[in-house]
């Protein structure tokens, strides 16, 4: 089940008859809309919907200067809020602490702020150097008010968790506890909050664990089952294209492996479910773009297990985080090139593109 060499020549010179047959063959579905930029370029933040008409960005890091040069990212706490129906951004009270690569989930309309990563140094030093935190807040979107949590549990602590909500259960999955330039670790730890008792929950041993590293992947619950999708072991190189699942009212059963690889294996990536799909898109060091980022739309199919493509991104971005609301998948900033790479456009040099771009994918 992988994407075969002869099948990508086949489509490029369009025989359509024959790539038609693969189950891969990119489809012209969906499509991209431009909506109102970004106040501020933002990248490796978390995004979720508080509600059918309402969308907030938390944390995620800010670049320092154009981009020319390497100027250095800053951590932000700066929450900023997206009403559907006017298109219109505004700012509400910033998160306590500021984090990137946060843990984010909304339950019952409130949201739920646990962990992620923050610098290690204050001032930051241009380059990253970010470490774990375990701090835990919930916000009311009707007071506007961040309220403190019990914080993860000593060892738990991490960033760039995978997420999934079931009732009033937020599961986090893999993650990880540290990101400095050409080096990050990642995790299989498992761990639940339970939003009705205010407290971490342990799984059973079995299910407390991944079947290997995770971070920069994503995920969701859809009916019982916590899909952990994509993302990378240790290095941004090392992509992964697997699908985790665990039946969470059977977690004895322990964590399955499905059948359906990604067609391209990505880190970096966004996604969100629309009925029994689940849409990833994009994501960061590829080999074979100038820039090092992904385009790709592709599909997971949570009733046959089996990855289609539909149109690639309008604008393809890693570092964003996407939330489904209704048809529409909102796609908040990210970066337009690898972090870090050598990128030249119209002869300026740029190590680093945060974006401003917002855009959804209409199912
Ligand atoms: C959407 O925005 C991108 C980036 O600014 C731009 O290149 C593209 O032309 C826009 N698409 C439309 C349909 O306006
Ligand atoms: C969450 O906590 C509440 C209150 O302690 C408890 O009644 C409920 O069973 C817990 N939920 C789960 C899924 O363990
Ligand atoms: C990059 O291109 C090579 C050669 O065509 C191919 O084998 C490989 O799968 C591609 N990698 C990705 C991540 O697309």
């Amino acid at each position: 089940m992988i994407f075969s060499k002869t099948f990508i020549s086949l489509n490029l010179f369009g025989v359509w008859g024959i790539a038609n047959a693969s189950p891969y063959s990119i489809k012209s579905t969906g499509h991209w809309v431009n909506l109102t930029k970004l106040p501020h370029p933002r990248q490796e933040h978390g995004t979720v919907a508080i509600d059918d008409k309402t969308i907030a960005l938390i944390g995620g890091v800010f670049r320092l200067g154009d981009g020319d040069v390497q100027e250095g990212l800053l951590t932000t706490d700066m929450v900023e809020v997206y009403d559907i129906p006017s298109n219109t951004w505004r700012t509400k009270a910033p998160t306590p602490y500021k984090v990137n690569h946060p843990n984010v989930a909304t339950v019952n309309g409130k949201v739920y702020l646990l962990g992620g990563l923050v610098e290690a140094q204050n001032p930051p030093s241009p380059y990253p150097d970010w470490i774990p935190s375990g701090e835990c807040h919930v916000y009311d979107p009707a007071t506007d008010v961040w309220s403190p949590l019990v914080p993860m549990e000593k060892s738990t602590e991490r960033g760039s968790a995978i997420l999934g909500v079931h009732g009033e259960m937020i599961y986090l999955a893999g993650g990880m506890t540290f990101l400095i330039p050409d080096d990050q670790d990642s995790l299989t730890t498992v761990t639940a909050f339970n939003t009705t008792s205010g407290k971490w929950q342990k799984l059973p041993s079995i299910a407390s664990n991944i079947p290997e590293g995770r971070q920069h992947g994503v995920g969701a619950v859809v009916g019982n089952t916590f899909y952990v999708v994509g993302g990378r072991y240790m290095k941004k190189q090392n992509v992964r294209g697997t699908v985790f699942m665990l039946d969470l009212n059977n977690p004895q059963a322990g964590w399955k492996t499905s059948e359906g690889k990604m067609p391209v294996p990505r880190g970096g990536l966004s996604g969100a479910v629309v009925g029994k799909k689940f849409y990833t898109f994009g994501g960061e060091a590829n080999p074979n773009a100038t820039d090092g980022v992904f385009k790709e739309t592709e599909i997971f199919d949570m009733i046959t297990e089996k990855w289609s493509e539909e149109n690639p991104m309008a604008v393809p971005r890693h570092g964003s985080s996407a939330v489904a609301v209704g048809n529409n998948i909102y796609l908040p900033g990210g970066g337009l090139q690898e972090d870090g790479l050598e990128v030249e456009i119209g002869g300026k040099q740029h190590l680093l593109r945060t974006t401003d771009h917002f855009d959804a994918y209409v199912v």
